[in-house]
């Protein structure tokens, strides 16, 4: 037997006891009469001890050993003298009588401690051994325990997990696919799933009423903190549903999640429609967990002799409650941190309410104090607020003071990890322009329905922007955890759809028939919904980056730099699917 207990197990209750321990050596020290050891497991870790004058061969043993070897102990359990109340096995240590190394190990690379050494890079490289290290177990623990969680709750309200093909048609709406090219069928491709949206769909058709899937979803798009080439969905659809029952049954889910994990209980999440969370946070995801919400100033900023403010679409800004006392230099930060490409705004305008009821302005010149005041009241100030107001054309401007708020709830401290603010956005736009293709395209996707008081408009090219549609996402803290919609279900409606998004007959049966035709035999009224399963554990622990919820993610480049993915393949390998490298190789 490996092991009687585990490294995380053993207390003062079990003094006296002889045990069986096998693990890692986290840590040794040498202190000449005594050598401690630290053994590691998933479990905790337990203190070794060995004793020069009661057993010298096995204590210059125990010297010997080194990092990371694997061990197994045999020893009795025993009171320690220093005790250490900061893990639950500090107040006992075993006095070894056996010990066999399992296997030995070469230095690691860095250290497998909660702070590791290791830069990124490394960390990857090696990432069984930055799984050994607590921080990132606990998120893979957090992950498992939230997967059995979902998975109970959505089996008691009769969803059903059934799984959905990964090697499917492509289509070209949505983001890029990852293609498979098909060995049998020469010069053909399948595509891994970006969501299995369209095979959800048909399980209502098939009457299967709640369906569910944790699944692997694939996107060839660029990657930043919160995406991943692969990822995983908790996806959802349920029939005989308006957009009411799929928002309770969700909510509720997310709900029973936070008490379960987090022990905090919510009232109803808020709901804010798509135009009123671009109108005061300028985007589809606002952080809810501050205020500072933007002011449009455009009526009473305008006509004082200020070009830059005259000749813009809008002006608007957000009050820093208590920053009046900003200094010069850090005025000079937020400038040139708005000026970054990434946040594009061209300049920053701020008003100091001084505690003595004075302003002071970088537009002092064309604004009276009355001006300012006006100005002020407008955004609600009170003497020591600092008011920081960009100007522009109306989108960039508001993407711009969307950074710089997150920017200034982030400098003030009020973006608190542990705090977690919840809410719908819904009544997204149907349809979203493309400058570059002049054209139309669906903001969600094609099988999501408009809102029925919106329908109309779908026959007016000119008022397509202003359609409505039967959309949603969850946001908790500024992050989009899960979206989904009301889909179309009757056939004529979807053929319009087609239609106001430039598919002819021809390229809409080609692309999307199947579900056409199976929308013939009797297709429920239906909708749902996905999580980011990957996002959604790193909101719970108040974490930016998905990578440390995923054991083995790739880096930046869609790279897995421990296994080396992707790699070129085999002449043969090509030859078997008829793939002609040459062209690419020639122009390398
Ligand atoms: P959507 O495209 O909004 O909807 O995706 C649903 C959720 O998946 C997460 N997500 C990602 N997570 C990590 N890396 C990525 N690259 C990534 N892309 C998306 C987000 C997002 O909210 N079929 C529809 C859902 C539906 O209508 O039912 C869909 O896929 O958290």
């Amino acid at each position: 037997m490996y092991r009687t207990c585990t490294c995380g197990e053993l207390n003062i209750a079990h003094v006296g006891k002889e045990v069986t321990l096998s693990g890692w050596l986290q840590r040794s020290r040498d202190l000449g009469g005594m050598t401690f050891i630290d053994l590691r497991d998933r479990y905790g870790i337990t203190q070794l001890v060995f004793n020069m004058e009661t057993n010298a061969e096995l204590c210059e043993k125990a010297r010997k050993l080194g990092r990371e070897y694997v061990l197994q102990v045999k020893g009795l359990v025993a009171e320690r003298s220093s005790k250490n109340n900061k893990i639950p096995t500090g107040e006992i240590e075993i006095i070894v009588s056996e010990l066999t190394v399992l296997n030995s190990a070469k230095v690691p690379p860095f250290t497998i401690e909660d702070n590791s050494d290791g830069g990124d890079d490394l960390r990857m490289r090696y990432r069984y051994l930055d799984l050994r290290r607590n921080p990132i177990r606990k998120n893979l623990e957090l992950r498992h325990n939230m997967s059995i969680l979902i998975r109970n709750y959505l089996n008691t309200l009769n969803f059903i997990e059934i799984e959905t093909p990964f090697l499917i048609k492509s289509t070209p709406e949505g983001a890029r696919d990852f293609v498979v090219p098909s060995r049998m069928n020469p010069g053909e491709f399948y595509a891994l799933p970006q969501s299995p949206q369209q095979y959800k769909q048909l399980l209502m058709v098939s009457g299967f009423d709640r369906y569910f899937q944790i699944v692997r979803c694939f996107r060839d798009e660029d990657l930043r903190a919160d995406r991943q080439p692969e990822f995983t969905q908790i996806d959802c659809e349920m029939s005989f549903v308006e957009q009411e029952d799929v928002l309770n049954t969700f909510e509720s889910l997310v709900k029973f999640l936070f008490k379960e994990l987090k022990n905090i209980e919510f009232d109803s999440f808020p709901r804010m429609s798509y135009a009123d969370a671009m109108k005061y946070y300028g985007c589809d995801k606002p952080d809810t967990r501050f205020g500072m919400k933007f002011v449009e100033i455009n009526d009473v900023a305008k006509g004082k002799g200020f070009g830059i403010f005259d000749n813009a679409n809008l002006i608007a800004g957000i009050n820093a409650e208590g920053c009046a006392e900003y200094t010069r230099k850090q005025l000079d930060e937020l400038t040139d941190f708005v000026k970054r490409p990434q946040v594009g705004a061209t300049g920053l305008v701020y008003i100091k309410y001084n505690a003595d009821g004075s302003f002071k302005s970088s537009v002092d010149k064309f604004y009276s104090q009355d001006d300012l005041k006006v100005i002020a009241n407008a955004f609600e100030a009170k003497p020591g607020d600092l008011m920081l107001v960009l100007c522009g054309d109306e989108d960039k401007t508001r993407k711009a003071l969307c950074e710089l708020r997150l920017e200034m709830g982030t400098r003030l401290g009020l973006r608190d990890n542990t705090k977690f603010s919840p809410l719908w956005v819904v009544d997204f736009p149907l349809l979203e322009w493309d400058e570059e293709t002049q054209r139309f395209y669906a903001k969600h996707h094609p099988f999501t329905s408009p809102k029925p008081e919106d329908e109309n408009f779908l026959d007016t090219p000119a008022e397509w922007g202003k359609i409505r549609a039967n959309a949603y996402d969850m946001v908790i803290n500024g992050v989009e955890v899960g979206g989904g919609s009301i889909r179309i279900h009757d056939r004529d409606l979807q053929n319009k759809m087609f239609h106001t998004l430039g598919f002819s007959d021809e390229e809409a049966q080609n692309q999307f028939g199947f579900l056409m035709n199976a929308f013939e035999y009797g297709a429920p009224p239906h909708g749902g919904l996905a999580f980011g399963f990957d996002r959604m554990c790193a909101v719970f622990s108040g974490v930016d980056s998905i990578r440390d919820f995923i054991a083995f993610p790739k880096n930046n480049s869609g790279r897995d730099v421990m296994s080396g993915s992707p790699s070129p393949i085999a002449q043969a390998q090509l030859d078997e699917l008829f793939i002609d490298l040459r062209e690419i190789n020639t122009e390398k």
